[in-house]
């Protein structure tokens, strides 16, 4: 690690994963436990609780997005921050003041994300960061990556066949696509497919400056791990460096990111930030989101392979009536009654959270969050308008996708596909 690495201390987060991985006692109390595979609230006294975000931003050491940043944001870009970042959904960051500049100094700069494609659709919560990458890319006109690690998901999951993986990433480029983004922006690729020519020579250049060692401290990995595993954040490493996308910046090495990502994904930046130095490339920036609670409330986030923690991009409207009429967690009173006497705790309340990720208007939210506390608003009232803001986003969702054709998913994957950004051209 250099003097000024980002991560923190190797051997106390190795000492840590190992005790979280034999602490499976749930009588007993322990840590929040948030890593790229697993992420779990604290449990005190056998009780979960919500996830702790600020002891996350003191413990993985990153900034807090504060009003400051937003100020400047808005600023620089002349944009109104995105609800996203007014709400601290998006709290969290990496030098996104350096993007800032290079925007302000017009110096180019490209977006990085991606995505583990899985069996299935999406659900809500793995479409937020497109939401806000497609936001991003909006307000400042610069090209996005998005890596589709189907490599990983055969790694880490046990039975998937590679095939499968592939097909996974396919569909994955059209529920992307169906959020609006555009080809001549936007390269969307496949490992499986894209890895190879400078982007494997990046890979094989960042393997050798990890060691086991570190890759154990910092992502937990044991002697029974395959060493496929091992070696897999190389690769989720190689798009922070522009020079691993040739036909999009011609070579240049120079060029910085920022990557957008769940505050999960972390623990691999850090790492890139580290290395980077090494390597001379620019360090890349990151902004870092909360997780979309489970149906359940904030002590989990949506899972897919728990039917009844999530609302999925292909749900029906009768489905996502009924998942958030049974399933999503009241803040409200026992009964009506007590409800209208005491009114109810928005702060919890699992629809009123989910109107904060589609709702725009501040005004509209403040109402909703004054009448709940007052009782004026029940559940009920609640509950309908979170299906109202969830059914219309989907049905658009949906339309979008259904149009999306084979021809467009080639596109965004043809890596030669002719795409242009003013801010390069500036330079
Ligand atoms: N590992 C991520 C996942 O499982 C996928 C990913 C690859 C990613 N590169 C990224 C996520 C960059 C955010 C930013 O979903």
């Amino acid at each position: 690690m250099t003097k000024e690495s980002d991560s923190p201390n190797a051997q106390i987060v190795a000492q840590e994963i190992e005790s979280l991985a034999i602490n499976e006692d749930h009588s007993e109390t322990h840590d929040q436990k948030i890593t790229p595979w697993e992420v779990e609230g604290a449990v005190v006294d056998g009780a979960q609780v919500a996830i702790d975000y600020t002891k996350l931003i003191q413990y993985f050491g990153t900034k807090e997005i504060d009003n400051e940043l937003l100020t400047r944001f808005e600023k620089v870009t002349g944009e109104k921050p995105h609800m996203f970042m007014r709400r601290g959904i998006f709290f969290s960051h990496r030098d996104l003041h350096n993007i800032l500049d290079r925007f302000e100094q017009k110096k180019p700069f490209y977006l990085y994300t991606g995505r583990g494609p899985s069996k299935g659709h999406m659900h809500l919560g793995h479409m937020l960061p497109f939401v806000f990458c497609k936001w991003l890319q909006d307000v400042f006109d610069v090209p996005l990556v998005i890596q589709l690690t189907d490599d990983e998901k055969f790694l880490f999951k046990n039975g998937l066949s590679l095939e499968d993986a592939y097909k996974f990433s396919l569909s994955t480029v059209r529920e992307i696509a169906a959020l609006g983004f555009k080809p001549e922006k936007t390269f969307i690729f496949s490992d499986l497919d894209y890895v190879g020519g400078p982007f494997y020579k990046n890979i094989i250049k960042i393997s050798r400056s990890i060691t086991g060692s570190t890759a154990k401290a910092v992502f937990g990995f044991t002697d029974t791990d395959c060493v496929g595993k091992v070696f897999y954040p190389c690769i989720q490493i190689a798009p922070a460096f522009s020079s691993s996308f040739p036909e999009l910046f011609g070579g240049r090495k120079d060029i910085p990111c920022l990557i957008p990502c769940g505050i999960d994904q972390d623990p691999y930046f850090r790492l890139t930030r580290d290395i980077s130095v090494k390597l001379g490339h620019p360090k890349p920036a990151l902004i870092h989101s909360k997780f979309l609670p489970a149906l359940q409330g904030s002590k989990s986030k949506m899972s897919s392979s728990l039917e009844n923690t999530a609302i999925f991009t292909s749900d029906t409207q009768a489905q996502i009536k009924n998942k958030i009429n049974r399933h999503a967690f009241s803040g409200g009173a026992d009964t009506l009654e007590l409800h209208r006497l005491h009114g109810g705790n928005p702060d919890i309340d699992v629809p009123y959270q989910y109107m904060e990720y589609f709702v725009d208007d501040d005004a509209f939210l403040k109402n909703l969050y004054d009448g709940y506390k007052r009782g004026e608003i029940t559940t009920g009232e609640m509950k309908q308008h979170c299906i109202k803001v969830i059914q219309e986003f989907l049905a658009e969702f949906q339309k979008n996708e259904n149009s999306v054709t084979e021809e467009d998913v080639k596109k965004f994957m043809d890596k030669s596909y002719p795409r242009h950004f003013p801010l390069f051209e500036k330079k």
